[in-house]
């Protein structure tokens, strides 16, 4: 407890809390620089200055015992569970396409749309989302993964899509997409792929209805048959991607 005669704000409070917890742990557990830039603050963990905190005590270079432990060959199903911090919206969006009658590669390209959201970085999060899936993928889910990010923001009147009423509620409504989301979707309209990335905004469901019954077993069969699963894990592999996955399987990792 500290003692000082000032009384600690909130988030002086909540850092004397984490510290305490780390000094609890085995290993020095660090945040990454993105991490801190996400608190607002421009810094690093560096190692003499994390040492000298906790004395006696090597860096984490392995999973974080705080996160829920992965199997040692883990799979995209694996992450799913234990990885990514809300499903309901990428099952809600899979399930859709699927009752609509939409081919597979779309149903996946659905399911598979937000993860770079649920588990890694909102920003550019089809771009990030694409790369994390392109080598496991046909390349028309990862382009139409990565393009859904920009579509999200034209109408499209020949499917019945409309600009989100969600999107003036989030953002207001001023916002204008920046000039680069206006020219990927310049280039997506009049890509061959173009109706797959649109189909996974048509299918991009936002209310949530809690009655509705999603489950990630209804999907495990579509991955089965289009996503290569590494045998030696996903992230574990030697994928231009791997690294991505051994992040979100690490993300507190030292080096
Ligand atoms: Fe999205
Ligand atoms: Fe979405």
């Amino acid at each position: 407890m500290n003692e000082h005669a000032h009384p600690l704000s909130i988030s002086e409070r909540a850092d004397e809390l984490e510290e305490e917890k780390m000094h609890e742990m085995e290993r020095i557990i660090t945040k990454s620089t993105i991490a801190h830039l996400m608190d607002g603050e421009v810094k690093m963990d560096t190692g003499p200055e994390m040492k000298g905190k906790y004395p006696g005590k090597f860096f984490l270079m392995g999973g974080d015992p705080r996160l829920p432990p992965m199997p040692e060959k883990p799979t995209l199903v694996d992450y799913f569970r234990h990885r990514f911090a809300s499903t309901a919206h990428l099952l809600q969006s899979a399930t859709h396409a699927l009752k609509g009658g939409q081919p597979e590669k779309v149903v996946l390209a659905c399911l598979l749309h937000d993860i770079a959201i649920v588990s890694f970085i909102r920003c550019d999060h089809g771009y990030w989302g694409a790369q994390m899936i392109e080598p496991y993928v046909d390349e028309e889910v990862a382009w139409a993964v990565k393009t859904h990010q920009a579509l999200r923001f034209f109408p499209d009147e020949s499917v019945g899509y409309g600009y989100p009423d969600l999107y003036k509620e989030l953002f207001g409504p001023d916002y204008r997409p920046e000039p680069y989301i206006v020219e990927e979707y310049k280039r997506a309209r009049a890509h061959k792929w173009y109706m797959t990335s649109r189909l996974i905004c048509v299918n991009d469901i936002y209310s949530f209805d809690p009655s509705a019954k999603v489950n990630l077993d209804d999907f495990v069969d579509i991955i089965g048959r289009n996503f290569k699963q590494p045998k030696e894990g996903l992230g574990l592999d030697n994928s231009p991607s791997a690294h991505m996955w051994r992040t979100i399987l690490w993300p507190t990792r030292f080096l």
